[in-house]
This record gives structure tokens, C-alpha cells and sequence, in this order.
């Protein structure tokens, strides 16, 4: 085995661009000679500084490592790029030093721009939860046409990692556990950011982060080593950043961990054999803050200057803040460690997007101030932002038809920590605004919609302290009400980079809360405002309604709003497993079955389990209610066997068989029944998402060619094998509607 991944290592490195090679060119007609022609006057010290990335002092993500005149050295050529930089006349000041250097070359500003710039999107894993491919895209789309009218040209985003362990705080940031839905995500983000095309002047840069299985960091804690088959890695975590690649994504951001005791910053296997080399990878890579630095802690290299080395020669292009690039690379070179070479490829593949750009033309063609404030928070975003946060929300439970709530109520009792919130609904990296902020709190969003309802308030309880002290009041209040309506869930600094959390039940006493509201036996409706999946088991066993809202960004109150008033019918799906308890992380709908699978939850005895709790999940992947009921049937395939590259189809009809219109996410799963190495118990291939008046059906029909039969085999060969596959659809993983099966002949 060893001795196969070593000769696909080698393979691998063959297709690797190798540094020192001629490539043909990916770029605009005219811009590979420019570049030439600017690297030909360069010298190694401007080169070098090409390859240094600062923070400016304004929102750091980490420590600010020395920070000296920087200005000074913009001026001198020494930094090719800053990022937390933001706002046209910032942006400015900044070329106009650049300008001063001896060669003009223009500054690149970077920011994470994850989920919306001035208006906030739902953090990406809401997004992901409404799979509604074309609302993402436009998210992104929105976010790139502000930063890139504030002076910013490049976003780290999006982040594609796959994520199956929830308490991984950076949960929030991607689109879940699945690869074939975060690849899709991935590109419709990464066409989103881009737009048209770079050179546009409502188009940033995307990158595609964090390269690479940063998601499967051990035990959810961050910044952790990953421990990880080449199989799971290529067919699980790798392919949405391939779908970046073919999306377009201009730039990658390596990652903090160590895959399998190798620093992903100092990975060549990683970054040149698979990025730059199978996958052709025309655009640059930016260490993540300080990465390359940190190999020094992670025990790889004994100092910075060993850092640089190792780094650039695996094929890190930029070094964000670690300063190791500018301090050692000048004396590498000069000792022979690192070839010029490798520094002009790193060079060229940063300075042609700045030439993409259009930045030589002209280095403040985004930096206008005017364009600014005609473009940011217009109200055209705002109303896709809250079209966005809506098919985010996901409906978990509706008994008893509490919701969708009548206009005729004559009273709503609004209880709990995240009523008013506002910085909190907005989520971890949101950009804070200050003053400027307008966000619509849950509060004022069924002010707008409550119509002659009373609307009663109470918070009852911090987010995450453990007074009771505002309990009675919000009895007294859930009381005086017909309905209850209960904002809870995590503070907005609870998920997101360096927030791992071993407890991720609902914080503090919420759920204390919870049971007092409920005891008073009004109906109760429990929204949870959260960056991650959280554990709340009583609430899920005896509360009638509980809306998942995740943070919603500027329009959150609105869009829930929208929903609990049934102005908007719920259409989300989870992306993401909910566990019972922290004790079944990691848990994920595409396990293997084992030689000893337990049938149902109450089989227990020597089975692959627990023996003190289920093996099922809360929640399942793909599952989310909503106000209407939908019947599959009539399953037809046009064919039992796939021979050939002729693909069979399947179809089968869909009917909205509720009294309201509603859309409904069919999903379409796949199980290789006998296979080696054995397969998953299912996988999703395909999913459509269709909108459906009451009484209204549709045939839907999904297309099964070889690619979705194919597979890594233990040499990491994209193969299929012949025999029986089962073919599942449903409205979620574990809601099985409709089954058949087929066989693949050759
Ligand atoms: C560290 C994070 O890991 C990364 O995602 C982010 O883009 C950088 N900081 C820059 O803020």
C-alpha cells in the first residue's frame, strides 16, 4: 500500500508544474509579457517583497507580529499586499505610498469578506442550508460588487472545508459535512465573488480556504493536527477545493494544521504535486496568518529561516504576517536554498493578478469614493439579503400547526437573551460597522409584521450565565400571552476561528428557560440563533415548534419575521448532522456500515455503537420541515443496467399535498452495495429544489452517469466497479421516500 501512494506521489509530482518550467499561458493575451518584462527589472529584494503580506492595525485576526513603519516599507517595495484594509480613502492613502516605490507596482488588499461586506449575509453554513445554489451565488455576488466598491480586492473566502464535528467552531464558515453539495456551494461562491471576471470593477478576487482538511482537525479543537487517510483525503476534503480550482478561484489560503505530521504551509505533496501540479493551478497561495511561522511550534523547522525555506520551496507563495519571507528569503537564495526560480514563480503568479486586476492601468480604480457610497447597504442588497436569510431558516419541528402564527393573535410574548440582539444575529465575522450598523433585531422584525398584535417582551436570561433571577417575569409574560415566541441560542463570538467547544449544548440556562416557558402551557415556538449545531434534547422532545435560524446577518429579524408569520414558507435542509450528545462527534449521514451495524437504535448488544444512547442522530442530514406536506411516487428508472457511458435516468413525481405553496428539496442518494474498499451507506448525487402550489405535482428526474458510480480505490485511482447500486431519494438522508436499484454492467 505504502509502496502505491509513494509511486501516485511521484506520478502526481510528474503533472507538477515544476517552477523552473515554461507554462503556457492561462493569462489575458499581453499580460505573461508584461509580467516578464516587470520581473526582468526587478530586484530580488523587490521580488521578495512581492511575497509579504501585513496586516494594517486595523482588525487583526491575530497577534500583530512587530509592527514597524509600515508605511515605510509600502513605500520601499517591500510588501506586495495588506489586508484589513478597507474603505476607498483608506485604500488609497496606501497605493498612493505604493506608488512612491521605485517600481509602482500596486498593492493587493485583502479582507475576509465571508459573509457580506457592508450588508451582513447568513454566516455560509445557513447558506448552505437553504441549497439553493443561485441565492448563494447572488450572496457572494453581492458581498464582492461592496468590498470591490470599498477599495477591496481580494476576499478570503469562501471557506470549502468539510466539517463533520461540530464543535469545531469554524463550522460556521463552511457549507457542512458533504462533498458533493460543498463543492457545488464552492463553486457557486467562488463565481459569485468573481462575477464577470476579475478586471471588473465589481469583482474581487475569491480564495479558496483553508487548503487543506483543515475541517478534520482531531477532536474538533482548532488549529489541530488532522490524521487522515490518502483515500478519505482526496474523496472527501479535496474536492471542493477542485471545484474551486475549475470555478476559477484566483487564489488559494493554506491551512494552520498538520496533515499527517506535515504543516499544510510547508506541504509539497499538498500545494505543488496536487494544487499546482494535477490540478493546474494558475493563481497564487497565501499562508494562512502566520502559518508559516508557526511550523517553528508545530516542531517541523527550528526557526524562520528554515520556515521560509521550506515554505516557499512547498509551494506557499505569500506569507501573510510571519515575516519570515521578508527576513530570509534575500540570504536563502544567496546560500543556495531556495532558486530565484521558485521566487519568480511565486512573483509572476501574484503580479499577473494584479495585471487581471486592471491595477497597473490604474491602482485606485477601487479605491473611489463616490462609487462607495452609491453601491454600499443599497436597498436592492438589503431585500436579497433577507431573501437569502429566509431559505436559510430550517423548521425542525411544527406540532400542532403552532406555526405558522395568526395575524389575529392577539398577543405574542417574545422571551429570551437573542430578542433584541443585534451583533449577535450577525455572527463571527461579520464586519463591524459601529454606528453605522442598521440591523433588524427579531424584535423589530415582528414589530413590522405584528400588525394589531401585542407584542410582549422578557429576556429572561443571559445567553450564557446562570441567574434565574429574570425567570419570573418571563413566566409572568409567557402568561399574559397567546403565543410564545423564545430567541435563544449562542452569543455571536461563541462560534467561529479559535472557538471550539467541548459543550456545545445550548448555553447557560436557556434551556432551564425553556421548561419554565413551557410548564406555563402556552404553545411555545423556540428559535435557535447559533453558528454551529447545538444539543438540545428536552427542547427537542417537548417544545411543539423549533425554528433553526442559525445567524442571519442585517435581515434576520425579517426573514424570521417572514416565517413564523407564514409569509414566507420554510425551505431549508440541514446541512449538517445534529448529535444527541457531544459523545457521537464525529457523526455524519455517509458512514461506513461496518461488519456489526446496529438496525435500529434499540440494538445495542455488541454492535457498532454505544451501549447508552442511540446510534441515530437529533437531526439528520438534508432534514427540514415545512408548513405544507409533499408525497414522492411513482419511481421510474430507464433501465436497470448502465453499460457503456450511456447514463440511466430516474424520475418520479413530487406533490405538494398541503394546503400551502412550499419548495421542497428532493434528494437523490447512491449505495454501491459490494465494492473495494467498501462504500458509504449512502451519498448524495444529486438534489433539485422546486416550488410547488397546493395540490400541484411534478416529475423530477435525476441523470446517474459513470462519475456518480465512481470512487477512489486504495491507489487512489478514480475507478467504478461493476455490480449493484441502490438508488434512494427522499426529503432528507434519513427519510428515505422511494427505492430501486440498478446494476452497473461494465
Ligand atoms: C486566520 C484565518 O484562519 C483565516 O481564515 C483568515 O482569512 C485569516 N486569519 C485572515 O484574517
Amino acid at each position: 500500500m505504502l509502496k502505491k501512494i509513494i509511486s501516485f506521489t511521484l506520478i502526481t509530482f510528474c503533472f507538477s508544474i515544476a517552477y523552473s518550467q515554461k507554462k503556457k499561458s492561462p493569462t489575458a493575451p499581453g499580460i505573461d509579457e508584461k509580467v516578464e518584462a516587470l520581473l526582468q527589472k526587478m530586484t530580488l529584494d523587490e521580488k521578495i517583497g512581492q511575497l509579504n503580506q501585513y496586516t494594517g492595525d486595523w482588525e487583526a485576526t491575530g497577534p500583530v507580529t512587530n509592527s514597524g513603519n509600515k508605511l515605510e516599507d509600502v513605500k520601499q517595495g517591500k510588501i506586495g499586499s495588506m489586508l484589513n484594509v478597507k474603505g476607498a480613502k483608506h485604500t488609497r492613502a496606501l497605493q498612493e505610498a505604493a506608488m512612491q516605490s521605485r517600481l509602482k507596482i500596486p498593492l493587493l488588499f485583502g479582507l475576509d469578506v465571508i459573509h457580506g461586506y457592508r450588508v451582513t449575509f447568513p454566516i455560509p453554513l445557513a447558506e448552505a442550508a437553504s441549497w439553493d445554489l443561485e441565492a448563494i451565488e447572488k450572496s457572494a455576488r453581492i458581498a464582492g460588487t461592496e468590498a470591490a466598491a470599498s477599495g477591496i480586492h481580494w476576499t478570503f473566502a469562501p471557506m470549502v472545508d468539510i466539517a463533520r464535528d461540530p464543535r469545531w467552531g469554524r463550522v460556521m464558515e463552511g457549507a457542512g459535512e458533504d462533498t458533493y453539495l460543498g463543492s457545488l456551494i464552492a463553486k457557486a461562491r467562488v463565481k459569485g465573488f468573481q462575477g464577470k471576471g476579475l478586471g471588473n470593477l465589481d469583482a474581487v478576487m475569491a480564495c479558496a480556504k483553508h487548503f487543506a482538511a483543515y475541517g478534520a482537525a482531531i477532536g474538533g479543537r482548532d488549529y489541530n493536527s488532522v490524521d487522515m487517510g490518502l483515500r478519505t483525503l482526496w474523496e472527501v476534503y479535496l474536492p471542493p477545493f477542485k471545484a474551486a480550482v475549475d470555478a476559477g478561484a484566483a487564489t488559494f489560503m493554506n491551512s494552520f494544521n498538520d496533515i499527517n505530521g506535515i504543516p499544510a504551509t510547508g506541504n509539497s505533496y499538498i500545494q505543488r504535486d496536487i494544487l499546482k501540479g494535477k490540478w493546474g493551478f494558475k493563481g497564487f497561495v497565501v499562508s494562512d496568518w502566520g502559518s508559516i511561522g508557526e511550523m517553528i511550534q508545530h516542531g517541523y523547522v527550528k526557526d524562520n529561516y528554515e520556515a521560509a525555506e521550506v515554505a516557499i520551496n512547498a509551494g506557499s507563495d505569500m506569507d501573510m504576517e510571519s515575516r519570515s519571507y521578508i527576513n530570509n528569503l534575500a540570504k536563502l537564495v544567496k546560500e543556495g536554498k531556495v532558486k530565484e526560480e521558485v521566487i519568480n514563480d511565486a512573483v509572476r503568479r501574484i503580479l499577473v493578478k494584479k495585471f487581471e486586476l486592471g491595477l497597473f492601468d490604474d491602482p485606485y480604480r477601487f479605491s473611489n469614493e463616490q462609487r462607495e457610497k452609491k453601491t454600499l447597504n443599497t436597498p436592492e442588497f438589503l431585500e436579497a439579503a433577507r431573501d437569502v436569510a429566509r431559505k436559510s431558516i430550517v423548521l425542525l419541528k411544527n406540532e400542532k400547526q403552532v406555526l405558522p402564527l395568526s395575524k389575529d393573535l392577539k398577543s405574542v410574548a417574545l422571551i429570551g437573551p437573542l430578542v433584541k440582539a443585534e451583533k449577535d444575529m450577525q455572527g463571527f465575522w461579520s464586519i463591524d460597522w459601529g454606528k453605522e450598523d442598521h440591523l433588524v433585531s427579531l424584535y423589530e422584525g415582528m414589530q413590522n409584521q405584528a400588525g394589531k398584535t401585542r407584542l410582549l417582551y422578557a429576556k429572561g436570561c443571559e445567553i450564557s450565565d446562570t441567574s434565574k433571577a429574570g425567570f419570573a417575569e418571563a413566566v409572568s409574560t409567557a402568561q399574559q400571552a397567546d403565543v410564545v415566541v423564545m430567541a435563544m441560542g449562542e452569543k455571536y463570538d461563541m462560534s467561529g476561528e479559535a472557538k471550539s467547544r467541548a459543550n456545545i449544548h445550548l448555553p447557560g440556562n436557556q434551556e432551564e428557560l425553556i421548561k419554565a416557558i413551557q410548564a406555563t402551557g402556552k404553545p411555545v415556538v423556540v428559535l435557535l440563533m447559533a453558528g454551529r449545531p447545538l444539543v438540545f434534547n428536552w427542547t427537542a422532545d417537548n417544545v411543539p415548534a423549533i425554528v433553526y435560524t442559525w445567524w442571519l446577518g442585517s435581515q434576520a429579524g425579517n426573514a424570521i419575521a417572514d416565517v413564523l408569520y407564514g409569509n414566507y414558507n420554510p425551505s431549508g435542509k440541514l446541512p449538517m448532522t445534529f448529535p444527541r450528545s457531544e459523545g457521537q462527534i464525529p457523526i455524519y449521514y455517509n458512514y461506513f456500515n461496518t461488519g456489526r451495524p446496529a438496525k435500529d437504535d434499540n440494538d445495542l448488544n455488541y454492535r457498532s455503537g454505544y451501549i447508552d444512547m442511540q446510534k441515530s442522530p437529533r437531526y439528520a442530514f438534508g432534514y427540514g420541515l415545512s408548513y405544507t406536506t409533499f408525497e414522492y411516487g411513482n419511481l421510474k428508472l430507464s433501465d436497470t443496467n448502465i453499460s457503456g457511458n450511456k447514463p440511466v435516468t430516474v424520475s418520479f413525481t413530487l406533490k405538494n399535498t398541503g394546503n400551502v405553496a412550499g419548495e421542497e428539496v428532493a434528494q437523490l442518494y447512491l449505495q454501491d452495495m459490494v465494492a473495494r474498499p467498501v462504500r458509504p451507506v449512502k451519498e448524495l448525487k444529486d438534489f433539485k429544489k422546486v416550488m410547488l402550489k397546493p395540490g400541484e405535482s411534478t416529475t423530477i428526474t435525476f441523470t446517474i452517469d459513470k462519475e456518480k458510480l465512481s470512487f477512489y480505490n486504495e491507489n487512489l485511482e478514480w475507478i467504478t466497479q461493476p455490480g449493484e447500486f441502490k438508488i434512494m431519494i427522499g426529503s432528507s438522508s434519513d427519510a428515505v421516500k422511494l427505492d430501486g436499484s440498478f446494476t452497473l454492467v461494465d
